[in-house]
């Protein structure tokens, strides 16, 4: 058994193997590779999808060589002791916006930061000191008092990307603490059942958000429109929209709405995004389809960023509605999008969400949901690099916290109209192997 298990030199021919076919593609397609410098590229552009993988094989290798280099015990004492702190400080990091506190050609000193971000100097210096061993930020004269901070390519990059910003902030300041109480739900409201509870007031964020310190909040959506005083208040939901730009423009998204449906089929048509956010998958419809007249529905604060981005060529066919979607539909239209909804909610609240669709559909209506599939478990051809499976486990694992939600297999969309209405009759359904997202489509048959 022992001989197929990897070796430390093993292990390091294969990473030499495989930085060696990256670096060569980079090479030879002119593709500029980062470092660790301010001014490095921010990302590895138009990578191929064949090098992507080598790319993801790469990481793979390199957390197995992390963690025999430090053998079984010490690779989790040592993952455990700095998770948190790691974590804590970017999460403080972005809130505090060290980004913009420190130039990003030249440098700050610590009390030029702490006046920035109107923190105590020494909790500046506390988090900067082990941001810096992340290569977070880095002194100018490593250990020396006389020290400036200056960026590194990872600070910079947060600098340069509101999209990154938003993402750290809805991933670990929305979403960091309820998971650190899953345990605690699982116990109270799960342990001794044969599934998870499918109630929302039993998520790890009802446990935290129900009351005293950290204010009583429904659910998440409640926190992220509500959160915040005067002007401030509904800051979280602006900073998720951005989070769901940046998710579509990273994940490349564009294309799968655009391709999920025969749109120019349609002719003049009505659609309605539902949960639609600042309408980025809307204006992209609008633009491709000049015959779609298309409505945005979602919560209070999201209208003012859908009107500060809205181009106004699209102003005519393109508007924002307040609408909560367990209410009854109010508009009648061709065909109602949902993308990346109900994973947010547990089984009985989407067949809930699709019900409320029910008054306004017309016989012929279309209701299409994109929704992240991960991967299906008996795919041909050997497995998934581990670091593409956990954008999938860890996002399931987040939905779980925040919602008792799931990533859903495609046959758990076919349960889910059925459940709202055997008038829904699944007309199609695409699962794109490449970015793991399904296009389920339902035709009203009422
Ligand atoms: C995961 S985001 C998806 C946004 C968008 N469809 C996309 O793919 O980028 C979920 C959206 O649902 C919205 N939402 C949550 N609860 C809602 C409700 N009760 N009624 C309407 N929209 C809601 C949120 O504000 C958010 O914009």
């Amino acid at each position: 058994m022992a001989d197929s298990q990897p070796t430390l030199n093993g292990l390091a021919a294969k990473i030499t193997e495989l930085s060696e076919t990256l670096t060569r593609y980079l090479c030879e397609n002119n593709v500029p590779a980062p470092t660790f410098a301010a001014d490095s590229p921010t990302s590895y552009v138009n990578l191929s999808p064949e090098i992507f993988m080598t790319r993801q094989v790469l990481l793979d290798t390199l957390m197995d060589m992390w963690y025999l280099t430090q053998g079984p015990s010490e690779s989790v004492f040592n993952y455990v002791h700095t998770c948190m702190p790691d974590a804590a400080a970017l999460n403080i990091l972005n809130y505090f916006d060290f980004w913009s506190a420190v130039p990003l050609e030249g440098s700050a000193s610590y009390a030029d930061i702490s006046q920035r971000t109107s923190l105590p100097q020494d909790v500046v210096h506390r988090i900067l000191q082990h941001a810096t061993t992340l290569r977070i930020f880095a002194e100018t004269e490593p250990g020396k008092s006389s020290s400036r901070i200056q960026h590194t390519s990872r600070s910079a990059a947060l600098a340069r990307s509101s999209g990154l910003r938003a993402l750290v902030s809805t991933v670990l300041d929305d979403a960091g603490a309820p998971m650190m109480v899953m345990n605690e739900a699982l116990q109270r409201y799960s342990r001794g059942k044969p599934t998870l509870t499918q109630e929302m007031s039993e998520s790890s964020f009802a446990l935290l958000h129900s009351g005293g310190t950290f204010g009583k909040h429904g659910n998440s959506w409640e926190l992220l429109e509500n959160d915040g005083v005067g002007e401030k208040q509904g800051w979280r939901q602006k900073n998720f929209v951005e989070f769901m730009r940046y998710v579509k423009e990273i994940f490349h998204l564009e294309g799968v709405v655009l391709e999920s449906h025969d749109w120019n089929a349609e002719g003049k048509a009505t659609l309605v995004d539902v949960g639609g956010s600042a309408g980025h998958d809307a204006v992209v419809l609008a633009r491709n389809f000049p015959d779609l007249t298309i409505t945005v529905q979602d919560l209070p604060k999201v209208r003012p960023v859908f009107k500060a981005n809205l181009p106004t060529d699209l102003k005519s066919r393109v508007a924002f509605m307040e609408h909560d979607f367990f209410q009854p539909q109010p508009v009648q239209a061709d065909i109602y999008i949902f993308k990346m909804i109900l994973h947010d909610w547990p089984d009985h609240d989407a067949v809930k969400i699709l019900q409320a669709l029910v008054p306004a559909l017309k016989p012929g209506a279309r209701v299409i949901l994109f929704e992240y599939i991960g991967n299906q478990g008996d795919s041909e051809g050997p497995p998934l690099p581990r670091s593409i499976q956990q954008m999938g486990t860890a996002t399931d694992l987040r939905l779980m916290a925040l919602f008792n939600g799931k990533e859903r297999p495609v046959d758990a969309w076919r349960h889910i109209f059925r459940a709202a209405d055997q008038r829904f009759e699944i007309a199609g359904i695409k699962a794109n192997p490449q970015n793991f997202f399904a296009v389920i489509e339902a035709v009203w048959r009422g």
